[in-house]
């Protein structure tokens, strides 16, 4: 269908632009950034941080100085707002162009007003266009006055809290690139408020004047401000160019759609969670339609990305936004896992520009299903609490608020579920009080995310304080005795769990490993006289104190309680994947050079993840190489050791720590006690390491490292496998190898001979059809075109010809060979579904307009469509109607 452009147009028509201007197009780098400094890509900018601060532009191989992407980005400062409004959206793509010490604000500035006002590329009315700079940048108002002609009543100044990026970075960090920025809006005009851009300097607040590009001037590099609090600011190597448009905003324009959730990507997935819980998108329950399909584009992408649900950094943050979609599915009347259905419309919708969603659909089903049916057994013991609160309260009376927020926060119990049920008991809720402790818990979070702590503590380690560290023997024991010193849940110390109930626990003595150096936290179990509960999760503090979040699944778990921890298997698992790991990196240093550096690595029971410096995708023969070399220490079985010394003589020996790793007096030294020969080379692992290793590297088993990826600009991201992920990973590919060939008639051998003559064949066939199509279309034009009926309406030479079983490119190949052929001024050629509307250059400049044409005959033929004056496309269902309409349309 044609008419406005999609979103997948704009996306293409932005890449285009930009490479006609000599970029180098890179594809979208994924959600899960290395950068510590957030965790997830949250600025198309964020893979290129080192390019900023003058680390060479080479990307595969390629030197380029420019560079446009559009980028996964996500967001999640303003989740709550997600879906209450109708502009907030977690997972956003950004296109961005950016030099690096290339070209600067003059070409960032009047490209962007190029392809937002040129009839070829956005084709914005440059009436409707603002903009607002950083307060004294006097270079940017004259090139917006002068080279782009905005009248300088359209340009508002603001200071560093509006027009720098990061926001009043001078002040208030994150330290590196930044500088100020001028920012692009579009008036959408009356309908979306009475407000004028004037106003704007003061409320900075409009659903009418909408920010849609953000251009940035990186020039500085922020550095710590000085102890009486002064910002410094030091130059950056060079001046840098950092744009980003959000893509879902410029969507929303071009299409002139109300919001998002009205554009081409999301109408169809709002309109299948109506369709899934049979509750129309309208009044004020359409707050979960929304909460549920924005959710799920964001949970299908970093899924996609490798994130899972967990309880610790990104994976607490997907496991909360896949929650709060679960409540709102629950609260639109889903009793049964349904969200997973969604995934493939969103891999329907963006799978062609994010292959990584077609890729994992499956994986990212089963996750999101599991999550689902958590939840809803988690919601069972909310009810069961619930059911004990009311029954003690009378009649008449009120639920306190911060009880609602317990149930919200342990139980992931929705508010407007605990009103409706307190209603049955003839009880109110206070809402003011739970909306109190709501805002007090996420001032908390915020306060806590500038350091990481919220997503790792979920905001209360006040609750803590006073607990001494605990007693860690989980490297040499999987069972341990201790006792139960302090229960957490909801920010406040409680002294007893009920069956069903989730928190926090601390013992005094523990098995289980905490997150940490990569490593994923220990699950298993706790058991004590007359109860159980599954830990899901450990973590520590920085104070070493280990906080086990577990599920009580039956008796009471007291303050005080002895209990026996019993680590999971899966640790063995994680053991292999971390030893795998110290030998992987040791063979990439021998194989690629001492120029690879560790920057981030995630050790679990199911794969491990390994991201290092390196500029270069890693070719077959490297990845062999490397496999091999691990292979070769795994079968000599060598012994592998830990051991406590000083930094400096850990460093004497050798030991390789992690650059920007801060480390204590004392560290943890792991050192597999053998070598094996690289081409003459004696490569050994020694690394400080406070992770659990197995014992010998025999243990390892099977080892497959999987391809790699590009994750940021210089930095490659390397999964492998390790026993029996690995063993069942090749038993996997084996089968659908064996499967694909028995389809295909043949051997898994002659799998590729087979494949490429199929592919030859098919090639032959689609030249075949579109030789017929083209006869087929040809037949019907008659020589000359002279099958057109060509007619005189409102001044113009009109010729019409339907075409039958031709469509998309064929449709449009015809009509410019008829507007060659016949001499008339304007074509309208329809197929059984589309409309093509053609119009002379002449006839253009005499009035003619093939966009309200085409959007005139497309309403009579069922359809929506428009395009440009001299040419416009309309997807229809009624070819006669739409041709009838012809006469009236002039
Ligand atoms: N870094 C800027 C932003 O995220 C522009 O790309 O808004």
């Amino acid at each position: 269908m044609t008419g406005p452009l999609s979103t997948a147009d704009i996306r293409e028509k932005y890449l285009h632009f930009f490479e006609s201007k000599g970029h180098l197009r890179l594809p979208s780098y994924s959600t899960v950034a290395p950068d510590p400094t957030t965790l997830f890509t949250v600025a198309g900018m964020q893979p290129f941080k080192e390019q900023f601060m003058g680390a060479p532009a080479v990307f595969d191989g390629v030197a380029s100085k420019r560079v446009t992407t559009a980028q996964k980005c996500l967001r999640i400062g303003d989740i709550e707002n997600v879906g209450r409004t109708l502009r907030h959206c977690s997972l956003l793509e950004m296109l961005g162009n950016f030099s690096f010490g290339d070209y600067f604000k003059r070409e960032a500035l009047t490209w962007a007003w190029e392809f937002l006002t040129s009839p070829e590329w956005m084709g914005l009315d440059k009436e409707r266009l603002y903009a607002t700079i950083y307060q004294d940048d006097e270079e940017a108002f004259t090139i917006w006055t002068q080279e782009n002609g905005l009248p300088p009543e359209r340009i508002l100044r603001f200071g560093a809290d509006e027009n720098f990026w990061p926001a009043d970075a001078p002040k208030e960090g994150p330290n590196g690139p930044c500088g100020p920025c001028s920012e692009i809006f579009y008036d959408r005009g009356p309908k979306y408020g009475d407000d004028t851009w004037a106003e704007y300097a003061d409320t900075r607040e409009s659903a009418r004047f909408l920010e849609i590009w953000n251009c940035v001037f990186p020039q500085f590099d922020r550095q710590e401000p000085l102890p009486d609090g002064t910002p410094v600011l030091k130059d950056l190597p060079f001046k840098n160019i950092d744009t980003g448009m959000g893509l879902e905003r410029i969507a929303t324009v071009v299409q002139d759609v109300y919001d998002f959730y009205s554009n081409d990507v999301f109408a169809p997935i709002v309109a299948k969670v109506a369709e899934l819980s049979g509750q129309p998108y309208e009044g004020p329950q359409s707050v979960s339609h929304r909460v549920v399909a924005e959710h799920l584009r964001s949970v299908s992408m970093v899924v996609a990305d490798g994130s899972q649900p967990g309880n610790t950094g990104r994976g607490y943050v997907v496991r909360k936004i896949l929650r709060r979609a679960c409540r709102h599915a629950y609260l639109l009347g889903l009793r049964e896992p349904s969200l997973y259905k969604l995934v493939p419309i969103v891999v329907e919708r963006m799978g062609d520009a994010y292959p990584e969603l077609k890729d994992n659909r499956a994986k990212i089903e089963a996750t999101v299903k599991a999550e689902e049916e958590r939840f809803l057994k988690t919601l069972e013991g909310g009810i069961q609490r619930l059911g004990g609160l009311l029954s003690g309260l009378e009649k008449g009376s009120v639920l306190s608020g911060n009880d609602a927020f317990v149930l919200y926060d342990t139980y992931g119990f929705p508010v407007d579920l605990t009103k409706e049920i307190a209603e049955e008991y003839g009880i109110t809720v206070d809402e003011a009080g739970y909306a109190e402790s709501l805002e007090n818990a996420q001032n908390v979070a915020r306060a806590g995310s500038k350091y990481g702590k919220s997503e790792l503590f979920g905001g209360n380690l006040e609750a803590l304080d006073g607990l001494s560290p605990t007693e860690f023997v989980g490297y040499d024991h999987l069972q341990a005795d201790g006792e139960v010193v302090a229960l957490v849940g909801a920010g406040e110390r409680l002294s007893h769990l009920p069956a069903g109930s989730e928190a926090t626990v601390v013992l005094s003595r523990t098995p289980f490993y905490a997150e940490g150096g990569g490593e994923v936290g220990d699950t298993g179990r706790l058991e004590w006289d007359g109860g159980s509960a599954v830990v899901r999760d450990t973590r520590k503090t920085p104070q070493g104190v280990f906080l086990h979040d577990v599920e009580v699944e039956s008796g009471e778990l007291r303050d005080g309680t002895a209990v026996r921890g019993v680590v999971s298997g899966e640790r063995q698992a994680i053991q292999r994947h971390h030893t795998a790991t110290h030998l992987l990196h040791a063979a990439l240093r021998a194989v690629l050079g001492s120029g690879v550096a560790q920057k981030g690595s995630l050790v679990a029971a199911d794969r491990l993840r390994f991201d290092f410096s390196h500029g270069a995708a890693l070719s077959a023969d490297e990845i062999a190489a490397v496999e091999t070399l691990v292979s070769r220490w795994v079968s000599a079985n060598f012994p592998v050791s830990w051991q406590e010394m000083p930094i400096a003589q850990a460093k004497a020996a050798g030991a390789t720590a992690l650059f920007g790793e801060k480390y204590g007096e004392t560290v943890r030294v792991v050192s597999v006690g053998g070598s094996v020969d690289y081409g003459g080379q004696t490569v050994s692992s020694m690394e400080l390491c406070g992770g659990a290793h197995v014992t010998r590297t025999g243990d390892i088993g099977a080892f497959v490292l999987l391809g790699d990826e590009n994750v940021a600009a210089g930095v490659r991201r390397v999964e492998a496998l390790a026993g029996e992920a690995a063993t069942a990973w090749v038993r996997e590919r084996l089968n659908a190898a064996a499967k694909t060939a028995a389809l295909l008639n043949t051997s898994p051998d002659a799998l590729e001979a087979r494949v490429s003559g199929l592919q030859a064949q098919l090639r032959a066939a689609e030249k075949e059809t579109a030789g017929v199509r083209r006869q087929l279309a040809e037949a019907q034009m008659g020589g000359g075109g002279s099958a057109a009926q060509t007619r005189e309406l409102g001044g113009f030479r009109v010729a019409t010809l339907k075409l039958a079983g031709i469509e998309g490119n064929d449709l449009r190949a015809a009509a410019d060979k008829l507007l060659d052929q016949s001499g008339a001024d304007v074509i309208v050629v329809a197929g059984d579904k589309g409309l093509v509307v053609k119009a002379s250059k002449d006839a253009v400049t005499r009035g003619a307009h093939a966009g309200q044409l085409v959007g005139k005959l497309a309403a009579a033929g069922g359809g929506k469509g428009g395009g440009r004056p001299d040419m416009a496309q309309a997807g229809i269902t009624d070819a006669d109607a739409a041709l009838g309409a012809l006469d009236t349309a002039f």
